[in-house]
């Protein structure tokens, strides 16, 4: 289950694991112990998880959207130390800062997947997930940094796939 998934993400993500953004993620620590790219991995994965547990109860969510929304959910906190005053307004400030990058790096227009990025702090920032992928994505963030703060980031094993494609090694 776990190689399908990541599979999945990997061919679903692939414009957005190849951009400069997703460069800078992979050097950015997050949550002092992990990187924001190993962290978006991370939440992709449970995202996709959840996915197919719904699956399985015949409910459907759209995967393309989750894997591109979970990967460029928190890439508006780059360069945050630059950016934000403070961890305060960066709390509420990156969700909207991230779909500015969606919008650069997603070519079509999807309202749904920009919702469900900038309602993607809740119930720390102000904003109900209006859509499926929205309230998995939220989820699956606090399941992801609850994972990483106990050494357990489920995108760390995606890293070194993730360099190989950038380096175009596969
Ligand atoms: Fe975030
Ligand atoms: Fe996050």
């Amino acid at each position: 289950m776990l190689r399908k998934i990541n599979a999945l993400l990997l061919a679903q993500g692939m414009d957005i694991l190849l951009s400069d953004e997703f460069g800078e993620a992979l050097v950015q620590t997050h949550h002092n112990v992990s990187t924001v790219a190993s962290h978006t991995l991370g939440v992709a994965v449970v995202s996709l998880m959840i996915c197919y547990l719904l699956m399985k109860l015949h409910i459907r969510t759209d995967t393309q959207r989750m894997t591109r929304a979970a990967l460029c959910h928190d890439l508006g906190i780059l360069g945050r130390d630059k950016k934000y005053r403070n961890n305060v307004q960066c709390c509420f400030r990156h969700p909207k800062d991230s779909v500015e990058v969606v919008r650069k790096l997603v070519v079509e227009n999807d309202p749904a997947l920009e919702s469900a990025v900038v309602c993607h702090m809740w119930p720390l920032g102000p904003h109900l997930p209006k859509n499926r992928e929205g309230i998995i994505l939220s989820v699956a963030d606090k399941i992801s940094s609850c994972m990483e703060i106990t050494g357990h980031c489920l995108g760390d094993s995606l890293i070194d796939q993730v360099i190989a494609l950038r380096e175009g090694k596969n």
